[in-house]
């Protein structure tokens, strides 16, 4: 039995999507400051093992643009809840290069070992905030090959072609085959 650790229902809402039967336990855990998502992942997994113990899975991601030298990356918790979405655009105004990808670094511990399952959804930082659906950079994300935001798709939309869905789709494959 696998809990996903998270204080944030939207990703849960997401994953549950394709993994059904995932259970999910809400807290908050620190997370270190690191130059990758997995390094940050890996530091998470291990004090996660130590304080609850089992089989556990985690999911950091974040928003990296290219023009920003990557930038928020790493530190897009902290950037959304200080600039948000209107500060992002700011920093893009009279930018012509508005490419961004999204990653997504799924972490699993099982019996003391961890994995690390990784999902990339590239595409384009919006001119102006668009949307209602999904949470944090959504209304400003367009992917690649859409003209519309995440926000203005449905979750399964968003699923199919997004960093969380196609890392989820890989952890889906892991469980089922240690199962
Ligand atoms: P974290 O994975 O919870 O550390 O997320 C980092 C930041 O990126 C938070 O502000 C999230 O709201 C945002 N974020 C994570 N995943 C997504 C997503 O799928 N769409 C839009 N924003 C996201």
């Amino acid at each position: 039995m696998f809990k996903l650790v998270t204080h944030n229902i939207k990703k849960y809402e997401e994953i549950k999507k394709i993994i059904p039967s995932l259970e999910m336990v809400e807290l908050e855990y620190p997370e270190i400051q690191a130059d990758t998502l997995e390094e940050v992942v890996e530091f998470s997994l291990n004090y996660l093992g130590e304080k609850i113990g089992g089989n556990i899975i985690i999911d950091d991601s974040g928003l990296f643009i290219e023009a920003l030298n990557g930038f928020p990356g790493v530190y897009s918790a902290y950037v959304f809840k200080t600039i948000g979405n209107k500060g992002i655009l700011r920093l893009m105004e009279g930018i012509k290069n508005r490419r961004a990808y999204f990653k997504t670094v799924i972490g699993v511990r099982v019996d003391g070992y961890n994995y690390k399952l990784v999902g990339i959804c590239h595409g384009e930082i919006a001119m102006s905030e668009r949307g209602t659906n999904g949470f944090g950079y959504d209304p400003i994300f367009v992917p690649e090959g859409y003209d519309r935001t995440f926000a203005e798709m449905s979750t399964d939309e968003k699923n199919r072609i997004s960093h969380r869905g196609k890392a989820t789709r890989k952890l889906a494959a892991f469980i089922s085959r240690i199962a």
